[in-house]
């Protein structure tokens, strides 16, 4: 039973893992466990009853709340900060009821009530047992007649085992070098992580996986196949913040939700306000058996179509730019289908103004001069080729130099007094206002009504300056919560109303990748940086989170001479397999080449978007990388390898193969013999690489 009710409260339990939670003898709805499933529901511990310390802490600073509102003596982080309309700005919440349903989802719901005032607050836990994750949101519910204001309204507070020391990882980037790794110890005090960008941003993921500290003494640190991981995520795509704490006490706990910065909410009488989920989860297989849960439930859960094979597609950005016009698109797409492509995707430049990135963004429809006919002679000559047809859209966005903005020049996010700062040229509208939203609705949704679209890129080239909303309806500073909630529903509802098209997330590359834009697009575009080797260690960072069949890879046309056309695919068949170069430039021996590993990529696309995924050796932190995707079943894999720059005659070390089944024989392509599956990972593979060579190897069991 994924949800039992005991006399001591409530066990979630998972595939391998557990949480609890129970009233204390104070009442207040405490954590009592997180960690690997024990046998009996009677092993888990009871909620603590922490005393007081002197005269300076309380036991509600003491306690690991599930849920702490600020209140009494507490100084830790709270999840809710509100004032009430007569100026009390604390919230006293206390057990209510409790309800749990086992199907469609197992889901244990918790209601909370303010002792004084009509303030509902329900906790929301949804179970998805399969994935070892526990999905947690809130709501919060003005049962009275005055307004109240919401200051702080995070999702959740996750609380590691008591007196643990332990280390937290994280991913930190900048646009073209996203998603790097940091491991860091953490020590009483709090760690921020957030955006105040108005998108998930390159800077930092809402993420976390925590392991103990090796000065913990509770035995070695989690690897990457091995140790205990407690990991989390946000589904937000805007503002966030994530607040790992340690206690002075010594109680670690990290929270995650809607930044507060800069950040209020007008909750009007009988109104009620949700936040995002929050994500967290358990693995004992170290920091790769967190990401293969995250990538399993973003798979079978997040994505509508998580098992649909990605198509191999050529984006002609990075050969036309802004150049584009029907002949130059044909002759691309001609090289691309014969190379095998199967989606053909026309970028930046297509629509009225678009010479350049000063101009041109928000009149949606092709540019007179360079498509006289429109797109669809492109688009029926692209599908003459066998392709699919994508188009590139930047809908959140407008140039001041566009007949939108000269007719809504207050779209816009702006302060009436201040001048409006420019990034790339360009401003962004205002998607909480609902004729906005409107607008964007029926501008894509005739713009894929009238044309045989496919695939849409949905771009974000910028982030927020002058988070002014002036006639707000609410408080302004709603404005980063509603952006994303008008995001989302412009979003979705084109989504609904055009089931056939598949979107990407491109924000400069992987600006905006999050679970929540993971619920619209199917798919990410990692980078704006094509260059083979950094692009490796960006699919590090962002595998810790999401499925290679989430993530574009490109093969672009790199200046270094020394990067083969082989390494480069090789690259780019550890995800969604791309193409960028300038096709027309590619000799024909390079055409061939590249046709025979788009076939290649083709045989194998079935293991690496749908198997799980060992990395072996991790680029961020080795000069060389492996990787292996393990077929569900384990009766095949595909092992990729790279070597980048190691001392000459340095021999590349054994790769130890994972995932296998141990007692099952398995051949390696262009390795003599056959050999146990518990041999390959123990003994590894010994493969004989020169600087910037590659490999890619089929496993099959015999
Ligand atoms: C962003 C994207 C690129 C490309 C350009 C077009 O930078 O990340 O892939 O689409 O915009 O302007």
């Amino acid at each position: 039973m994924p949800i039992s009710t005991t006399d001591q409260g409530w066990v979630l339990e998972t595939r391998t893992a557990a949480y609890a939670l129970g009233l204390n003898r104070a009442g207040l709805l405490t954590n009592r466990y997180w960690g690997v499933r024990l046998p009996t529901l009677d092993d888990y511990p009871a909620a603590p009853n922490p005393g007081i310390w002197g005269s300076f802490n309380n036991p509600s600073q003491l306690t690991p709340e599930e849920y702490p509102g600020y209140e009494d003596m507490k100084f830790v982080e709270p999840c809710l900060k509100l004032s009430f309309a007569d100026g009390v700005r604390n919230v006293v919440l206390r057990f209510s009821s409790a309800d749990v349903h086992q199907a469609p989802a197992p889901e244990l719901r918790i209601d909370l009530r303010d002792t004084a005032y009509p303030l509902r607050l329900s906790l929301h836990y949804r179970v998805h047992a399969e994935h070892d994750l526990i999905e947690r949101w809130v709501t919060a519910v003005n049962e009275g007649e005055a307004p109240i204001t919401i200051e702080r309204i995070w999702s959740a507070q996750w609380h590691l085992p008591p007196d643990g020391r332990y280390r937290l990882t994280h991913l930190v980037g900048r646009h073209m070098d996203e998603a790097q790794l940091r491991r860091e110890p953490l020590v009483e005090g709090v760690k921020v992580l957030e955006s105040r960008r108005l998108s998930s941003s390159h800077h930092h993921s809402p993420w976390f996986a925590i392991d103990r500290a090796p000065e913990a003494g509770e035995g070695p640190p989690a690897g990457e196949h091995w140790g205990e991981v407690w990991f989390g995520a946000l589904a937000w795509s805007g503002n966030w913040k994530l607040a790992a704490e340690v206690t002075d006490f010594g109680s670690t706990r990290v929270s995650l939700g809607l930044n507060d910065w800069d950040f209020a909410w007008r909750l009007q009488p009988g109104a009620a306000f949700s936040t995002p989920s929050s994500y967290a989860g358990y693995s004992a297989e170290g920091f790769g058996g967190a990401a293969r849960r995250l990538h399993g439930f973003i798979r079978a859960v997040v994505l509508e179509d998580g098992a649909t094979p990605r198509k191999v597609f050529y984006n002609s950005w990075e050969a036309t730019l802004f150049d584009v016009d029907v002949g130059s698109q044909i002759a691309l797409a001609e090289v691309a289908a014969g190379l095998g492509v199967e989606l053909f995707v026309l970028d930046d430049g297509w629509f009225h103004g678009r010479v350049d990135d000063r101009a041109g963004l928000g009149d949606w429809w092709p540019d007179e001069r360079k498509f006289p006919q429109g797109l669809t002679p492109l688009i029926e000559r692209v599908n003459a080729l066998g392709m699919d047809f994508g188009l590139w859209i930047e809908p959140e966005m407008v140039s001041p130099d566009s007949e939108l903005y000269r007719a809504h020049p207050d779209w816009v996010i702006h302060f009436p007094t201040r001048a409006r700062t420019e990034g790339r040229n360009q401003l962004i509208l205002n998607l909480g206002r609902p004729e906005v939203q409107d607008y964007l609705i029926d501008t894509f949704d005739r713009l894929l009504a009238t044309h045989r679209i496919s695939f849409v890129k949905w771009d974000m080239n910028r982030n927020v300056s002058e988070p002014g909303w002036p006639d707000a309806p609410g408080d302004p500073r709603e404005l980063w919560v509603r952006y994303v909630q008008g995001l989302y529903r412009v979003w979705g509802t084109l989504r609904a109303c055009h089931p056939h098209v598949h979107w990407q997330s491109c924000s400069g590359g992987g600006g905006r990748a999050d679970l929540g834009i993971l619920q619209l697009a199917s798919q990410i575009q990692v980078s704006d940086n094509t260059d083979p080797t950094m692009f490796l260690a960006i699919l590090e960072g962002f595998t810790q989170i999401f499925p290679p069949n989430t993530l574009h890879a490109w093969v672009a046309d790199v200046p270094e001479a020394h990067l083969s056309l082989a390494f480069r695919f090789h690259v780019g068949m550890c995800g969604i397999l791309g193409l960028g170069g300038h096709l027309l430039r590619w000799t024909p021996a390079e055409r061939a080449e590249a046709a025979h590993w788009i076939a290649r990529y083709k045989e194998l696309r079935h293991l690496i978007q749908g198997g799980e995924l060992y990395w072996l050796r991790k680029p961020q932190a080795h000069p060389c990388a492996a990787l292996i995707f393990v077929a569900p079943d384990r009766s095949e894999a595909v092992l990729f390898a790279f070597r980048t720059h190691l001392p000459p005659r340095y021999p590349l070390p054994a790769l130890r193969l994972h995932g296998l089944d141990p007692e099952a024989r398995y051949e390696v392509e262009g390795v003599a013999g056959a050999r146990s599956g518990r041999a390959w990972m123990q003994l590894g593979l010994v493969l004989a690489l020169g600087d910037f060579e590659s490999t890619v190897r089929h496993i099959r069991r015999v």
